[in-house]
């Protein structure tokens, strides 16, 4: 035989967002359960795991969103805290990678990083974080430390509380457990010792908790701005981004991609995996029926005028959903709208072009919020679904997916059971997990792979 062997097929990382507290989140279903039970998060979980899925994703919210004083309907339901839930979910689950987002703004290295590498111990080595930034003083009013932070520095603390908690974690090196409790030696002299002298922290001391199964959990980056791709591209294993459309996630994967060898990074060690969001039928037209009928679900009458009012600036409680837009003018004066949901751009220019498309389509204000926020990603039957899937990764707009189910906590099921089987076929997706380890499934190597080569 002669020549070189075929390229192997790209596989795809898919991932599970327990969707929970989420505006895209249904609660009006029947089969709509609780948020907060750990039977919701089990049964997530479990069929993630059942669907040999790389990772289960949970978001971090630190205060209830506002909307002039009035707490966002969908926050009523709350939150609990990540980390806690998944220590339990390693209990009920063997492969699966377990992924927390965890702030960078309101917490500290120390306290962080052994809690990240604890979850890595109690896990077998499937721990993940994903490192956001919230900095607003309204979030920051919870904290000690509450709205202290410019915009401008949110990074810059971010990367060195990665690299603190780096340190802290490289301050055991392999095998530094518990030498002989006969000889009342319990540490080998060294381990833990840490002295970090930077901007943001000034600590020094032992860690107390010795290096977990992956090293370092697998870090997870969720921003998009300039400064956040390049805080991906120097220090993270995964962008989770909003980037769900073919043409818009193959400019922002190539765009991330590039900024690797700067790093001294190969592209694929950086995976690029958007938020989506899929509707199943029998045919074309029923899952397109179904997907209307879901987004008419997600964007009450109530839903509708809440959203537009964090742009207006006004109470438009009056109004009509049902009606034509507000034909009041927007108060651009300081924002009715608080917390993580708060709108950051021109909110004028989005008024006058939502008023043109409004005009142009005659759209009511219910039409116009189901028009322009999160249309489902993937809607069809399993079979054009799974050949969209394939197409997005192969064609380099992602290397995978975190699905955003609608429905806690039975979304995923359709998917796992129709959709995964026909992505294993087609040989673009694992039948079974190939080894322990969150890194194993991302194909990523280990930063104690790194360290022992240094
Ligand atoms: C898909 C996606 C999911 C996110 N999830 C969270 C979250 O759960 N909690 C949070 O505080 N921020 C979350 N963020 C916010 C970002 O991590 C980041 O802090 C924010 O986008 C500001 O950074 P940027 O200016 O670089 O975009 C998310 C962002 C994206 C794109």
């Amino acid at each position: 035989m002669t020549g070189t062997p075929p390229a192997p097929v790209k596989q795809i990382h898919l991932a599970a967002h327990f969707p929970g507290v989420n505006n895209t989140t249904v609660w009006s279903d029947p089969r709509s359960g609780s948020q907060i039970d750990f039977a919701s998060f089990t049964h997530l979980a479990r069929t993630a795991e059942r669907g040999k899925f790389d990772f289960f994703f949970l978001a971090e919210g630190l205060r209830l969103r506002e909307m002039k004083g009035r707490i966002h309907d969908l926050d009523v339901a709350g939150r609990p805290e990540s980390l806690t839930v998944l220590a339990a979910l390693s209990a009920v689950t063997t492969r699966l990678g377990l992924a927390a987002t965890v702030n960078s703004t309101f917490n500290e290295p120390y306290e962080v990083a052994r809690r990240l590498a604890t979850l890595d111990h109690l896990s077998g080595g499937r721990a993940a974080w994903n490192v956001v930034t919230s900095y607003d003083a309204f979030t920051g009013a919870n904290f000690r430390r509450g709205g202290y932070l410019a915009e401008a520095d949110r990074y810059s603390r971010a990367a060195e509380f990665l690299h603190t908690a780096r340190e802290l974690w490289d301050s055991w090196a392999d095998g530094d457990l518990v030498a002989d409790p006969a000889a009342g030696e319990f540490v080998r002299a060294g381990a833990g010792t840490f002295a970090h002298r930077g901007r943001q922290f000034d600590i020094a001391g032992r860690f107390n908790v010795p290096r977990g199964p992956q090293g370092h959990p697998v870090i997870i980056q969720a921003g998009d701005s300039d400064e956040g791709r390049e805080f991906a591209a120097a220090d993270a294993d995964v962008i989770f981004s909003r980037h769900s459309r073919l043409e818009d996630g193959r400019a922002f994967y190539k765009d991330v991609k590039s900024r690797l060898a700067r790093h001294g990074r190969r592209p694929d060690e950086l995976k690029i995996l958007p938020a989506v969001t899929y509707v199943l039928g029998d045919t074309e037209q029923d899952a397109a029926e179904r997907a209307a009928e879901i987004r008419r679900a997600q964007v009450t009458p109530r839903n509708a005028l809440v959203f537009l009012e964090g742009y207006w600036g006004r109470d438009l409680s009056g109004y009509d959903p049902d009606g034509p837009l507000p034909d009041i003018e927007p108060d651009l004066g300081e924002g009715v709208s608080k917390g993580r949901a708060q709108f950051r751009g021109d909110r004028g220019e989005v008024v006058r072009t939502w008023r043109a498309l409004a005009a142009e389509r005659g759209l009511s204000i219910r039409e116009l919020v189901i028009e322009t926020t999160g249309r489902q990603t993937f809607v069809g039957t399993a079979r054009t679904v799974a050949d969209q899937i394939d197409e997005f990764v192969r064609t380099d707009a992602a290397d995978g997916f975190v699905f955003v189910p609608h429905l806690t906590p039975g979304g995923l099921d359709d998917l796992v059971d129709h959709v995964v089987p026909l992505l294993q076929e087609k040989g673009v997706f694992r039948t079974d997990y190939t080894g322990p380890t969150l890194r194993d499934h991302l194909g990523i190597g280990g930063p104690r792979a790194r360290k022992e080569a240094s």
